[in-house]
Order: C-alpha cells, then sequence, then structure tokens
C-alpha cells in the first residue's frame, strides 16, 4: 500500500514538474491565429460551465417580460453586443471571429444556460477571452433586459421582434436541457 502511494505521489510530482518545465520553455501557444487544441477547448468549456454552475446564484429574472423590456433588451444588445456577436440580419461578425475562442453568434443558438447563469455570465464576463465583464458598464435591470431577450425571442411572434436584432430561431436549447441550477 505504501508502495502504491509512494508512486502516486513520486507520479504526481512528475507531471507537475513536466508541466512546469514545458510553461517555462515557452512551450505553450499563446496565439489567438495559431492552431488550437480539441483538448484545450474541451477542458475550458468544461470550466467554464461547472464554474457558471457553481457560481450563478439561481435567481428568477426580476424583469416583467413585456414589449417594452425586450425592445430595451433589444436595444443594448444592438449597442454593446452585436458588435461581436452579430444579429439575424448579419453572417458571423469578423470581429468576433477574430478572437479565441471566438464570440459565438447569439442569434444561431447558445449554450443552454438558466436565467441567472446568462445573468451571471454577463455581469461577470469569461476570463482571458473577448467576454468584457459588462457589470461594470451596464445596470442590472439592464442586463436582465437581454436576459429576457435570449431566453424569449423563440417563442415570440415576427411581429413583436425588434428588427434586425432578435433571432428568428430559438437562442438556446442548442444542446436540449437547460443547464443544472447553480446552488450558491
Ligand atoms: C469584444 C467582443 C465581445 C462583446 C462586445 C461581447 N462579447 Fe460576449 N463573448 C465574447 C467572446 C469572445 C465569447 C466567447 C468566450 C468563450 O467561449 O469562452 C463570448 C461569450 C458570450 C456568451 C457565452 C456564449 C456561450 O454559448 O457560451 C454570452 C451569453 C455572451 N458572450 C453574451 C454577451 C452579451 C449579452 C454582450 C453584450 C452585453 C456581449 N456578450 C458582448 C466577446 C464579446
Amino acid at each position: 500500500m505504501r508502495k502504491i502511494l509512494l508512486g502516486a505521489v513520486l507520479t504526481l510530482a512528475l507531471m507537475l514538474l513536466s508541466a512546469f518545465v514545458v510553461t517555462r520553455l515557452g512551450l505553450m501557444p499563446v496565439s489567438v491565429d495559431g492552431t488550437h487544441s480539441h483538448l484545450e477547448a474541451w477542458i475550458m468549456s468544461m470550466v467554464l460551465h461547472a464554474s457558471i454552475v457553481r457560481h450563478a446564484p439561481g435567481e428568477t429574472n426580476p424583469v416583467p417580460l413585456n414589449e417594452d423590456n425586450l425592445k430595451a433588451g433589444a436595444d443594448t444588445y444592438k449597442a454593446m453586443c452585436a458588435r461581436c456577436h452579430s444579429t439575424p440580419a448579419n453572417g458571423p461578425s469578423v470581429y468576433g471571429q477574430s478572437f479565441y475562442p471566438p464570440a459565438p453568434r447569439l442569434p444561431e443558438g447558445m449554450s443552454n444556460y438558466t436565467d441567472s447563469q446568462l445573468f451571471w455570465l454577463i455581469k461577470h464576463g469569461i476570463r482571458n477571452t473577448g467576454m468584457p465583464a459588462w457589470g461594470s458598464m451596464l445596470s442590472d435591470e439592464e442586463i436582465w433586459q437581454i436576459v429576457s431577450l435570449l431566453k424569449n425571442s423563440r417563442d415570440l411572434p415576427p411581429q413583436s421582434r425588434p428588427s434586425g436584432v432578435l433571432p428568428r430561431q430559438g437562442l438556446l436549447n442548442r444542446t436540449g436541457q437547460p443547464a443544472e441550477q447553480g446552488s450558491a
């Protein structure tokens, strides 16, 4: 048993040392336009999803779902988000695609976040990517309005959609059910 434990500790130490050497030798790629490993993308999306599920407080959207709030959300989206995330009327944004990871085209659908997860993500941003923390630029109310827009646009009749901003198809449930609720 002691030998197994010693072996495990030594293996772990060797792995940490290798990671340190690889990092110190500058072997880790950091350029945005280089080739990207699938492993890195897979690990990062797992880290992101798990962190959002843990940190999002699980509130419900306090902003009433009405046309004024959807219109306000669409206006803010157009002014603040569309340059990276595009609109239904336009193809992917060249600017948004220049990041790594690229800014997804939100009108085409996005990951399965609950309202509060989406709110938390938008308010706090995503570290080491181009996604800013909007909490310093938008009020909570404005962020909730965007959440309403992103979550409900699929169910709106076409005439209620502020032109050029709301997606033609659903934004959410690209992968099915909403993510499991955070417990904090
Ligand atoms: C300067 C460019 C930029 C702007 C402006 C921007 N974002 Fe982002 N956003 C990104 C990038 C890049 C990512 C991808 C990060 C990742 O995949 O880890 C992202 C990711 C996201 C995601 C996660 C999508 C998913 O499927 O996981 C959401 C939601 C989001 N942004 C919403 C917004 C909203 C709402 C606004 C406006 C208030 C906004 N973004 C403005 C660059 C931007």
